[in-house]
């Protein structure tokens, strides 16, 4: 018998782990999917919308815990919530496994084996349990549509009778997933988009996308994308330079979208406060890297900040925004990822642990923290 079980996340976090086509799909595993009650309530999943698909709801997080192998969550768990589970349980989540060193290896100590989603090797089999692309996704979208309602102007180009409406100039800086999406949802609302990265690779994407791409295009932005495909962290010389185009660029904008990130770093900062000074009042800049810290030099990661007429709009968990479509998409992540670690015949756990999948994002076992990444403990 396998025992799935699903906790109420902090009073912060409006996403949830199941969704009730996942609790179908769970349950068809053989699993049985044990929910706290409630715990679904802000992603608009009702615990009777669970229950049809085949939950079993309990009125306490303990309910849902005890004996149970596997615990999913959005969020790092508590090691007291872990310490509920069968010996050996499996804890999958978004460990934040760069944060708080000293509190990741009090989880590991319950001996559970913590997987971090947001190790998910990005290869291609993995790409239906990419919870960074899922929700960076979502997140990109709803920038652009929360700029886009912040500015006190019209995004798309009119010409009527009484004169000329001039569209607004939309900059999204960082062009990954999150800013893919944001230029496609800036380019539909009828916005004039340009975009810019370090790495080469997304200059294609941009123009594909119907974008303007500018950036630093030197040698070292040649070489600036890792194996991995995540961007390097860039010298001083190659900073200023950026620094000097992104002056000249952001005073004639109206909006803004930063997303550049580094993994396990502090967000680059690539607005400087002079810069924001310079902009049109009115201006909006919406900082998706708030959680790391932001891309602006005057983001208050999880408030509002008003310089100049500009707004810097910086809310943290952002694709907690539209909770409804990241928990269904979080929850499909987690459902293909353990899909691949049960036994479909007999219908019980059976982890491969050489599996890629599993290998990538196994980051503690038998009480030891197992991750490459996490050798050395984060500054
Ligand atoms: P991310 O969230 O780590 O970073 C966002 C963007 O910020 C990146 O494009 C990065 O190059 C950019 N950035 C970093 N420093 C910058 C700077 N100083 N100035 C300007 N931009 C800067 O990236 P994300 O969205 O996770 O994507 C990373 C890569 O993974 C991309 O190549 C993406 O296409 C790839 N990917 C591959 C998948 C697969 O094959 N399964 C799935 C999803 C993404």
């Amino acid at each position: 018998m396998l025992t799935i079980a699903v906790t109420a996340e902090n009073a912060d976090e409006p996403r949830v782990a199941v969704s009730p086509e996942t609790v179908k799909k769970l349950t068809a595993l053989g699993a049985t999917v044990r929910v706290e009650k409630g715990a679904g309530a802000k992603s608009r999943f009702t615990d009777e919308m669970l229950k049809a698909q085949g939950a079993e709801i309990v009125d306490t997080a303990a309910a849902a815990l005890s004996g149970a192998d596997i615990l999913i969550k959005v969020r790092r768990p508590s090691a007291d919530e872990v310490a509920q589970l069968k010996p050996g349980a499996l804890v999958i989540a978004n460990l934040a496994p760069y944060d708080d060193r000293p509190g990741l290896e009090t989880l590991a100590g319950t001996n559970a084996s913590l997987f971090s989603m947001e190790f998910m090797p990005r290869i291609t089999r993995a790409q239906s349990m990419d919870v960074l692309s899922s929700q960076a996704n979502l997140a990109g979208y709803k920038a652009v549509v929360d700029a886009a309602s912040m500015f006190g102007q019209a995004m798309p180009m009119m010409t009527t009778a009484a004169g000329t409406v001039p569209a607004a100039r939309v900059f999204i800086m960082g062009v990954g997933v999150a800013g893919l999406q944001a230029i496609a949802t800036a380019k539909r609302l009828g916005g004039i988009v340009t975009a810019t990265d370090v790495r080469p690779a997304t200059k294609e994407q941009v123009q594909s996308l119907g974008g303007k791409f500018i950036a630093v295009e030197d040698e070292e932005f040649k070489q600036a994308q890792t194996a991995a495909g995540y961007a390097k962290p860039m010298s001083a010389e190659y900073q200023k330079k950026q620094a000097e185009l992104v002056a000249n660029h952001i005073k004639s904008q109206d909006i803004v979208i930063t997303t550049a990130l580094i993994p396990g770093r502090p967000a680059p900062k690539l607005i400087t406060a002079e810069m924001v000074r310079t902009m049109k009042p009115g201006a909006i800049i919406v900082d998706l890297a708030a959680e790391r810290g932001g891309n602006c030099e005057l983001t208050k990661p999880g408030e509002t900040v008003e310089e100049n007429g500009v707004t810097i709009f910086a809310p943290l968990n952002y694709s907690g925004r539209l909770a409804f479509n990241a928990s269904n998409l979080y929850a499909r992540n987690l459902l293909s990822f353990i899909d691949t670690m049960v036994d479909k015949k007999e219908k019980v756990l059976a982890v491969n642990w050489d599996d890629d999948v599993v290998k990538g994002t196994l980051v503690a076992k038998d009480g030891k923290i197992v991750h490459p990444n996490l050798s050395q403990p984060a500054a």
